[in-house]
């Protein structure tokens, strides 16, 4: 039997290009629950002889490098936008205006003004629905910690340590987008720390009501211009290139405090220098009844410690979380620890979010322009506490 479908255009057609794409191609065959589900409509670049090879490769319609035009189409219903930062603000602003519903990449924007402009668009434009990438929350063992802390199994909280570190930007990197702050906003602040804020947002409800002691430190200065611009990034290998230095104009890792509304406290690191580690997105969270902590890297278990255990017994386990009968999302893939990968978390909320578009409840919830917003205030505080040597109340910026 068809399904009723929805219309989507995605701007960008690189690193998140691909991993949106696979996500509308697959959700349809693993997620046959849905009500609606994903027509590859237009897909949005600068370079018409690339796009039209990835048109070709994964499938989608209709090519466009006028993104103006191609989100004004009537046909389309939902503009993904999954270009650098600098564009989320105007791209996501126009498509609201126009009528559309908008899954933007995160961060969800540069800054905290930019943010701000985004979330107003987001609440003027009614019928609207937004979505936000924080795809982490759709990693089978994420979404368990979030659902084993609303269940009260963790208790009350006392330690947040969220960190999330890679280690790829050593001097030889060219400038690509991501050392710029023009088109970036910030740094590994914005574009891993964002990850991991909303991370623990998501799983204790909790929300940060003041950064302090923040740190930024940039230690690559200079490096080369690649000679064809600033495009491209980890998702194009980052190759060294021949030509001329030019500055670094974002942190390289920024590490901070936090105190949380119901008392917890936090810290968060996030770098692209911790040597050895390329992808150790993780948490930790200690409270009276329980502890967990996550790692992306060994992304499939979650660990659990049940502090109301007899104490004789108690210890971490470590949870698979692949059992379709327990676990959130393994139902819809594969038996018992035949394991899931980065992937899975795109395809996973692009089903989230079509569940949302025909009424239907997300697994866990997704985040829109409001929520996203939440976790700019806290990049937004920890910039000004590193830059002002102060505690930065988020009070002081709503
Ligand atoms: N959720 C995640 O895990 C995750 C991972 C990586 C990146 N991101 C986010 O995704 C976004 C894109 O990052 P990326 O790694 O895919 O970058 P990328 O450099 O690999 O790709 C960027 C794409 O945007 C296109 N683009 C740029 N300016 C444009 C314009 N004016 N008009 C049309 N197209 C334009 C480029 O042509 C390219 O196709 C960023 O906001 C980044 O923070 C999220």
């Amino acid at each position: 039997m068809s399904r009723p479908t929805t219309n989507v255009c995605l701007i960008g057609h690189k690193f998140m290009g691909r991993t949106h794409s696979n996500a509308y191609l697959k959700v349809n065959k693993f997620f046959p629950e849905l009500g609606l589900v994903p027509r590859m409509h237009t897909i949005v670049g600068r370079n018409e002889a690339e796009l039209k090879h990835f048109a070709e490769e994964w499938g989608w319609a209709k090519t466009s490098t006028d993104w103006r035009k191609a989100i004004g189409d009537p046909e389309v219903a939902v503009v993904d936008i999954g270009t650098p930062n600098n564009m989320h603000r105007e791209m996501a602003i126009a498509a609201l205006e126009a009528g559309k519903h908008v899954a933007c990449e995160k961060p969800l924007a540069q800054n905290l003004a930019e943010a701000k402009q985004m979330l107003e668009a987001a609440r003027k434009a009614r019928g609207c629905k937004t979505f936000v990438w924080y795809n982490y929350r759709r990693v089978p063992a994420v979404a368990l910690a979030h659902q084993l802390a609303r269940a009260g199994k963790i208790g009350r909280v006392y330690h947040i340590r969220a960190y999330y570190l890679q280690d790829w930007a050593g001097p030889s990197v060219p400038l690509i987008w991501r050392f710029s702050k023009e088109v970036s906003g910030s740094g590994a602040h914005g574009d891993l720390g964002a990850h991991v804020i909303d991370m623990a947002r998501f799983i204790t409800g909790d929300e940060f009501v003041e950064v302090s002691g923040a740190i930024s430190e940039t230690f690559v200065k200079e490096r080369e211009i690649p000679s064809q611009g600033s495009g491209g990034g980890i998702a194009s290998g980052a190759a060294s290139a021949k030509g001329t230095m030019g500055k670094v104009t974002v942190d390289d890792a920024t590490l901070f405090l936090a105190r949380m509304k119901s008392g917890a406290i936090a810290s968060v690191e996030s770098t692209r220098f911790a040597t050895g580690y390329q992808n150790r997105n993780g948490l930790e969270i200690h409270g009276d009844k329980g502890a967990i902590r996550f790692d992306f890297e060994d992304m499939n278990r979650l660990h659990f410690y049940d502090a109301t255990a007899e104490r004789k017994v108690q210890g971490w386990t470590q949870i698979m979380v692949t059992h379709g009968g327990d676990h959130p999302y393994a139902a819809n893939w594969w038996p018992d620890a035949h394991v899931l990968g980065y992937e899975h978390s795109f395809i996973n909320q692009v089903a989230d979010m079509m569940s949302v578009l025909s009424g239907q409840p997300p697994v866990v919830p997704l985040p829109d322009f409001e929520d996203a917003y939440k976790t700019q205030l806290v990049l937004e505080a920890a910039t000004m506490s590193a830059e002002q040597r102060r505690p930065v109340p988020i009070a002081e910026l709503e």
